[in-house]
């Protein structure tokens, strides 16, 4: 039995011991959160607590809180020696305090408390600084999903980057499309079978090959006339994202 505590209560806390407590060869030990009311929708099988005195004994120390405070946050605990691990994607190991041995567990996903997922096919990416802790993470990470990776700092902040382009600029841009349909009384429902075309079409083609499109085409015209329907931050988005497919594929609209 693995025994882990984590400490915060948000997205990637709340699914992380969700995935635990669904195993029999991990044990939640305890979770810490600074605040009680954000402790609400946390399993209560879970030992739960707000005072970071009170941390239990564990194999492994799971930091699951904003990027920018997890390095403060790491030179408060009062933990010396043990293993203290963070799941964000963009910091650096070695950022966390160097009073104990440290070690990143990121889940690459994107994760909402409300939205139930199925952490099997989930990869996480592992770096420790010593062998048996990295031993240890990847026994902890393959109990919860298929796909584990060790990954370093450098490779980790690249990849991290890729994620930002795939996912979060992606929403955003389906954000957009939906204001449009709205603006325009079109139910936006009537793009999501294009939506899913579109994201299962990368897993067969490069997505250099599954571009198409009017800044592909190069059709002028067409893209004159979505300018007109667009607001100022719309057309600066289409234009910016019209000329990095034009030079992509060649020429210059
Ligand atoms: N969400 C994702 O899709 C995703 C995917 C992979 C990795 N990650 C990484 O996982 C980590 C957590 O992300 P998240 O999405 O779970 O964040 P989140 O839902 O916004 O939750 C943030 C948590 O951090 C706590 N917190 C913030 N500042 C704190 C401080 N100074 N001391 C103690 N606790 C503090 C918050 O506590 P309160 O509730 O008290 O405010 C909350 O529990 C980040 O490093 C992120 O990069 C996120």
């Amino acid at each position: 039995m693995i025994r882990v505590v984590i400490l915060g209560a948000g997205n990637v806390a709340t699914h992380l011991s969700n995935a635990f407590l669904n195993t029999n060869k991990v044990d939640i030990i305890q979770l810490y959160s600074r605040k009680k009311s954000s402790l609400k929708h946390i399993d209560n099988q879970i030992n739960t607590t707000t005072n970071l005195n009170d941390l239990k004994t564990a194999d492994v120390y799971i930091i699951a809180i904003t990027d920018d405070e997890i390095a403060l946050f790491s030179s408060k605990l009062p933990l010396k020696n043990s293993l203290v691990v963070h799941t964000s994607g963009s910091l650096a190991m070695n950022k966390l305090h160097d009073k104990f041995r440290k070690g990143v567990f990121y889940p690459l996903q994107t994760f909402s408390k409300n939205k139930k997922i199925d952490f099997k096919s989930i990869p996480i990416c592992i770096e420790a600084k010593n062998n048996d802790d990295l031993i240890l993470l990847e026994k902890l990470a393959s109990i919860i999903s298929k796909n584990v990776y060790q990954i370093n700092s450098k490779q980790r902040e690249s990849l991290h980057v890729a994620a930002v382009f795939v996912n979060n600029f992606v929403n955003h841009l389906y954000h957009i499309g939906n204001k449009i349909c709205m603006n325009h009384n079109v139910p936006f429902e009537i793009l999501e079978p294009l939506i899913q075309e579109t994201a299962s079409k990368v897993l067969y083609l490069p997505p250099y090959e599954a571009q198409t499109g009017p800044a592909k085409r190069k059709d002028e015209k067409t893209i004159k006339n979505h300018l007109l329907l667009l607001t100022n931050n719309q057309q600066k988005i289409y234009t910016i994202l019209t000329q990095s497919i034009s030079t992509t594929y060649g020429e210059k609209l």
